[in-house]
């Protein structure tokens, strides 16, 4: 691969040609709202739909995630249309999301709670209205529990669980609106033969999948 050079937000940054924007910005320092980007995962997962730049000479913002650099690439991550898209997206996804920090494992280390700081959003949203997730909590293992009414469909769990540790334990199941992550037969995490390794909730960015002390 050979090395370009881009402009993020004035600052020149190198980098290797056809590498991912996103991940050459948040490496040079740029604050840019994601979810459920993990380096090295191709193609990205892109539905968080949070990681939006405008790049000159392209007509509206990209997600930057996807976007594939190239030498010369000016990018700009913070303009009025890139903060309404973020803003629009963060709201929607609050909208369906178990507002209940306080009691929740993920407070204070929550890529949430991150995104409404950094960028001046309220964590509740104030434009829609909000429905508020009731989904059963599984806690049938001593060592890890998963609370849905908190999963942001990131999609890291069900990687690191597939791919990295090879047990094929979590997946996305239904469609739409509708979808969760779930066990691949719907048993709890106590049914499956998971050994505990807890990658899972490692790369789990909010309060979803925890380790249970
Ligand atoms: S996942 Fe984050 S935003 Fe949601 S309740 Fe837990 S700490 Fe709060
Ligand atoms: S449980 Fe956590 S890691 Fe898994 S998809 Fe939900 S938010 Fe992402
Ligand atoms: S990080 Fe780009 S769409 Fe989620």
């Amino acid at each position: 691969m050979s090395e370009v050079t881009i402009i993020i937000d004035g600052k020149e940054v190198q980098a290797q040609k056809g590498q991912r924007l996103l991940q050459v910005a948040l490496k040079a320092g740029a604050d840019i709202p994601n979810l459920c980007y993990l380096p090295g995962v191709e193609p990205p997962q892109n539905g968080c739909r949070l990681c939006w730049v405008e790049v000159e000479g392209l007509k509206k913002p990209v997600t930057s995630c996807t976007q594939v650099i190239e030498e010369g690439m000016v990018v700009h991550t913070r303009t009025p249309a890139v903060d309404r898209l973020v803003r629009s997206g963060f709201e929607m996804l609050m909208s369906v999301h178990r507002l209940d920090c306080k009691v929740c494992p993920g407070n204070r280390r929550c890529a949430l709670q991150d995104i409404a700081k950094s960028r001046k959003i309220p964590l509740k949203p104030k434009r829609l209205n909000k429905i508020e997730p009731d989904l059963p909590i599984d806690e049938s293992r001593p060592d890890l529990g998963f609370n849905p009414n908190h999963c942001v469909l990131c999609g890291h769990c069900v990687y690191v669980c597939n791919n990295e540790v090879k047990k094929k334990i979590l997946d996305f199941s239904q469609r739409g609106l509708a979808t969760v992550i779930s066990t691949f037969d719907g048993r709890p995490l106590a049914d499956q033969e998971c050994d505990g390794c807890t990658r899972c909730a490692e790369v789990c960015p909010v309060g979803a999948i925890y380790l249970r002390q």
